[in-house]
């Protein structure tokens, strides 16, 4: 059986830690869609043409090296922005999606676009204050040199190009469960998570 859980929303809000805690309670396979998104930007940055870099991709790009670095996040967002490129990974993140046993894909437009028909959907969002600290942290945390004004204003300018763009706009699906994570704490945002997913499961085996 498949079970697909799309779990989308804006950059820092929690997705990551939230989606690797529901794979891992329920058991099935996590993939992070930015990563691929971030692996196009990546190459555009070394000088590759984006739509042929998209085209080209493998599995294994995803665990290249300085993915995770502000440079690349805002690469990745242009990129995104770019038909072609979202064209070209469509079918690999639906094959994964409708992987025996269920997965969880973490994305922007995973509910809307990838997988309407989602068994579990779920929006995680926070304030960009919240989410801009959160990160800042992060990056922080990695050795990064930045400052916290810098990371505000680069999430609102990532946030507005991915909300704005024509092709698969960052925004709920109808049927989404709305998670604010802006006044909550890891282990509670992760246990309204699951909650909210196993209720889903519940009703497909009553169905
Ligand atoms: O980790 P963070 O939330 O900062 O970003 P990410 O999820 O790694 O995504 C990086 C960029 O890829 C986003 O700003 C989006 O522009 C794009 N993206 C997308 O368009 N669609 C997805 N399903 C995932 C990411």
């Amino acid at each position: 059986m498949s079970f697909t859980i799309a779990i989308d929303g804006p950059a820092a809000a929690g997705k990551g830690t939230i989606s690797k805690a529901v794979a891992a309670h329920f058991g099935v396979g996590h993939l992070d869609t930015g990563l691929l998104y971030r692996a196009v930007g990546k190459r555009m940055l070394d000088g590759i043409e984006p739509i042929e870099a998209a085209r080209a991709l493998v599995a294994e790009d995803l665990q290249a090296e300085g993915l995770r670095t502000a440079a690349v996040a805002q690469a990745a967002s242009k990129v995104a922005a770019i038909p072609e490129v979202r064209a070209a990974l469509v079918d690999f993140q639906r094959a994964y999606a409708r992987r025996a046993g269920g997965a969880v894909l973490d994305g922007r437009d995973i509910g809307t676009v990838i997988c309407p028909e989602a068994e579990a959907k779920l929006f995680v969002t926070a304030s960009a204050e919240v989410r801009a600290r959160r990160r800042f942290e992060e990056l922080r945390a990695g050795g990064a040199e930045t400052d916290y004004d810098t990371v505000l204003a680069d999430t609102k300018e990532r946030d507005h190009r991915d909300a704005s763009r024509a092709d698969a706009p960052l925004r709920p699906a109808e049927d989404a469960v709305i998670l604010d994570t802006s006044t909550l704490d890891i282990a509670t945002a992760v246990a309204q998570a699951i909650a909210a997913v196993a209720a889903k499961r519940s009703d497909g085996e009553t169905a």
